[in-house]
């Protein structure tokens, strides 16, 4: 029988302050409405200095953790997507070993920006099923409040900070209709690396290190990339859209979303939408909507999850798990 991952628990972290539409345009020409209506955020969290990417990954690792019913020692792979990590060196993921006191296994951070937690994911699910790690957590922590450029409006107003994480147990499934993930899909495209970037890191001290980006250019290509998605995560299972119980899309934008739900055919509210409340947390975004429909009931235990996102890279892909 082969090794499947089990999602056995999920959990989320999100800073305490909040930041409303109303409160940016304050201080920036841009107002609740034009936000609102061309993305559906409403407000974001965002970080103090010490909620870093370390702290809050920690915070949505213990509560995936306990979620799982797991003890630290049952970690033996910690993989964290960040693109904000707290240091150059050493990973983020081993800050947060060391703050949950494992002290086995091996972590790393891995960078693909908006789809981290896809990537990180998938890393994590071929650990599994290859039997080098029997626990592993993923972790999507963000505080791109450190890299945005405050004074442009067209990206500012887009992001937020938080983290989710989700604890991964070894277990034996037979079949489609069992519990675990299913398949995991990695893209990437590096020759549109210019229209999503940070502009600097520690390697080129001289340049500012804020986020950039040609919105319109992404919003075309994640329509288009995503659907493909969607489409090739079906198709490698067998399934048709009818057999998709939830959406869990990467939240950047409602009308990206939106576009998602309807190529599966799902009534909105079978696809989870934190982006009014969050926005934009990048590798978090997945995994903080995952542990919001999961903590409240909405998704249940055999139900099949469809996840996606896409981002700076560019990079993009998919997971579909029973959970
Ligand atoms: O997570 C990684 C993946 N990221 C995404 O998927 C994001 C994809 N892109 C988007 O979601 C959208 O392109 C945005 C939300 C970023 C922008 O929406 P848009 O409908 O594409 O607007 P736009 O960039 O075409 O801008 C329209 C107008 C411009 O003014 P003019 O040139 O028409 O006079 C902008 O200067 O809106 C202006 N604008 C704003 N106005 C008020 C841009 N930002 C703001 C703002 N407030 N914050």
């Amino acid at each position: 029988m082969p090794i499947r991952s089990i999602l056995a628990g999920v959990g989320a972290y999100l800073p305490k302050r909040v930041v409303t539409n109303d409160e940016l345009a304050q201080r920036l020409e841009t107002s609740d409405t034009w936000i609102r209506e061309r993305t559906g955020i409403r407000q974001r969290h965002i970080a103090s200095p010490q909620e870093t990417a370390a702290f809050m990954g920690t915070e949505a690792a213990k509560s995936a953790l306990a979620n799982a019913h797991a003890e630290p020692a049952e970690v033996e792979a910690i993989i964290l997507a960040t693109s904000t990590p707290d240091q150059a060196f050493p990973a983020t993921a081993l800050r947060v070993q060391a703050a949950l006191g494992v002290t086995n296994g091996y972590g790393f951070d891995i960078s693909a920006a908006c789809a981290g937690f896809i990537y990180a994911l998938s890393v994590a699910d071929s650990l599994i099923r290859t039997g080098a790690a029997r626990g592993a957590l993923v972790i999507g922590s963000e505080v791109y409040s450190r890299i945005l450029n405050w004074n442009d409006r067209g990206t500012c107003v887009l992001f937020g900070d938080g983290a989710g994480a989700v604890f991964l147990r070894a277990g034996k499934g037979r079949g489609t209709i069992d519990r675990g993930i299913l398949t995991t899909h990695m893209h990437a495209q590096g020759t549109l690396g210019d229209i999503l970037y940070v502009d600097g890191a520690v390697g080129q001290p001289e340049k500012s290190g804020h986020l950039v980006m040609r919105g319109q250019e992404v919003f075309r290509h994640a329509v288009i990339r995503l659907a493909e998605a969607v489409d090739e995560a079906l198709a490698a299972n067998g399934l048709t859209r009818r057999d998709v119980d939830w959406l869990v899309p990467h939240q950047a934008n409602l009308r990206i979303i939106d576009a998602m739900g309807k190529r599966l055919g799902l009534p909105s509210e079978r696809v989870v939408v934190t982006v009014d409340r969050h926005a934009n947390t990048s590798a978090a975004s997945v995994p903080l909507a995952l542990a919001e429909a999961w903590t409240d009931g909405r998704i249940r235990h055999g139900d099949l999850v469809l996840m996606e996102a896409l981002g700076g890279g560019l990079t993009w892909g998919s997971a579909l798990v029973r959970m």
